[in-house]
């Protein structure tokens, strides 16, 4: 965790970027590491490693909703419409952590095609999100 916000900060520093865009982005980077090596887990039915990390990208994309505030609009690659529309915009966050979760759901019934379409659903929602929301610099 420290070893965490002392890279965001000195991202901070190097890019001269703000607090709030740097925090998030670096939480979208380490979601965007998580979701990859959980693929890897479940392409190789590693379900017991799976579950967990499931259960953490949940509560990190929990976790987004709080990294927008209000004073980082026009921030990053973040478009306004993030603001302007805020409730369809988390109600996108909500729907992935959903997803990430019935990952772990899945597993823990045995239900592995199931925790297979919950990750698709997840990795899919990343694309059609930042279709909408996130500039394309
Ligand atoms: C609800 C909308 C939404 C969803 C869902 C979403 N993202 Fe993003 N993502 C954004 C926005 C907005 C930014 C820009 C943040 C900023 O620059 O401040 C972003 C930034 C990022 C970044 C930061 C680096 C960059 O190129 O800007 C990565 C990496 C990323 N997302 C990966 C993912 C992955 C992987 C998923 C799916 C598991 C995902 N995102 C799901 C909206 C979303």
């Amino acid at each position: 965790m420290k070893h965490w916000i002392s890279t965001s900060l000195l991202c901070l520093l190097l890019a001269n970027t703000t607090y709030a865009e740097s925090i998030r982005q670096q939480a979208y980077i380490s979601i965007e590491e998580q979701s990859e090596l959980l693929e890897d887990l479940v392409d190789d039915e590693k379900w017991q490693e799976a579950a967990p990390l499931a259960e953490a990208l949940a509560l990190k994309v929990a976790k987004l909703q709080t990294l927008f505030p209000e004073s980082s609009k026009g921030e990053g690659r973040a478009r306004d419409s993030v603001w302007e529309e805020w409730p369809e915009f988390s109600q996108r966050l909500q729907n992935l952590e959903a997803d990430f979760l019935g990952v772990s759901v899945a597993i823990a019934a045995g239900d592995h095609d199931k925790a297979e379409d919950s990750l698709d659903d997840a990795t899919s929602a990343c694309n059609s999100c930042h279709m909408s929301y996130r500039s394309l610099w």
